[in-house]
């Protein structure tokens, strides 16, 4: 079942440009335009939505974070990301034009489910986008938006998240294409970029897991780990933060770089794993430039320091002691490929480790109660 790996992580993981490829097909026209024909949604309360929700646990949410920063860009509306379990215990402000996206890998996530009841119940759509055909989840909801990236088997989720970053991608495409906030060039320049993404993930599994592989090796003795980011790079770091917990169980915390100064860098002494996701040199210069000295000044503090970053930048070559590139691509669509190597980072610790990566202590792969 494993074919020929060792693990369905790294199964899975493998399968990270397969899950993106195949989330894409069958979704436009042959004029590039976004084809969803499969929502049973009426393109007219697509029209009228005025606000998106966000309802997901644990890597799903960040797949959602990501989401939010694309779609708040296309589509001019808000878009908040709620965890689940919080949402409705805070009574949320939801109205017919509020619409609800949840996202599951396995579609029976409890605290999911009663979030997405609980916004029907108040007269909210909700569309699911989930990997699971027929489970609750899509269901029990308005729509579903199927992530196409196969079964997943490890309990840590890997290809599951770069397809419902791909899927919400869509979603958030689709209501630019009804409510007319993007040109249909700009449209299909997106859909352009995000058809050629299959091919950059490959490229770093084939170029970059060497490197990943030598870092493991250096801090897999290492107590805990700081992971950071901005913009789109923010929930990367969480998920990179995320799963090297649950594979490696390593100390880690993910957070926002403009955070730093705030608190976290107190706990950087000599030797402390930071790894750090730096935008594009290009267009985005003053995000850019604010990393890099996150980067300066943790180094200053003793941090050992790993910068995930677009081939070539020079500054990453100058500042961090170890570089996972990744191949030029937009901003919007690079968490894509920046997680493939945080993904495979915890793999190769857990597997240092001589952990069980498939199957981590204390954890399911669908957590089914609230
Ligand atoms: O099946 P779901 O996507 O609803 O699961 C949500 C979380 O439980 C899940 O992403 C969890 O955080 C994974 N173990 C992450 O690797």
């Amino acid at each position: 079942e494993k074919g020929g790996w060792d693990s369905f992580m790294d199964k899975e993981i493998h399968e990270d440009p397969a899950a993106v490829r195949n989330t894409l097909l069958g979704r436009f026209s042959a004029q590039g335009d976004i084809v969803l024909d499969e929502v049973r949604i009426e393109p007219e309360v697509f029209r009228a939505v005025d606000k998106i929700i966000v309802v997901a646990c644990g890597t799903a949410s960040y797949a959602g974070m990501v989401a939010k920063y694309a779609i708040e860009h296309w589509v001019r509306i808000p878009v908040e990301v709620e965890l689940a379990h919080e949402f409705r215990y805070r009574d949320p402000i939801l109205t017919p034009r509020t619409l609800v996206v949840a996202i599951s890998q396995s579609g029976e996530t409890m605290d999911t489910l009663m979030a997405l009841r609980h916004a029907r119940e108040q007269g909210s759509h909700v569309l699911a986008i989930c990997n699971t055909q027929g489970s609750s989840i899509p269901r029990e909801s308005d729509a579903v938006l199927y992530t196409h990236a196969g079964p997943e088997v490890a309990v840590a989720s890997t290809k599951a998240f770069v397809s419902q970053i791909v899927a919400a991608y869509l979603l958030g495409l689709y209501l630019a294409q009804v409510k007319s906030t993007l040109y249909a060039d700009e449209i299909h320049e997106v859909v352009e970029q995000l058809k050629a993404m299959p091919d950059k993930i490959q490229w770093v599994l084939d170029n970059v897991s060497s490197t990943v592989e030598a870092a493991a090796k250096r801090l897999v003795n290492s107590r805990s780990f700081l992971f950071l980011g901005r913009h789109v790079g923010y929930p990367v770091a969480m998920e990179g933060a995320l799963k090297l917990k649950e594979v490696a169980y390593t100390f880690t915390e993910g957070f926002a770089a403009g955070e730093l100064k705030h608190g976290p860098i107190a706990l950087v002494e000599e030797g402390e794993p930071v790894v750090v996701i730096v935008p594009s040199a290009r267009g985005r210069d003053v995000l850019h430039n604010k990393v890099v000295s996150g980067i300066e000044e943790v180094k200053a503090r003793g941090a050992f320091t790993v910068a995930v970053a677009e081939e070539g930048d020079p500054d990453a070559e100058r500042y961090a002691d170890v570089v996972f590139w990744r191949p030029q691509c937009p901003t919007l669509l690079s968490p894509l490929v920046d997680v493939v190597s945080l993904q495979l980072l915890a793999l190769d610790m857990a597997r240092l480790k001589g952990y069980d990566v498939d199957k981590p202590r204390n954890l399911a792969k669908s957590v089914t109660v609230e």
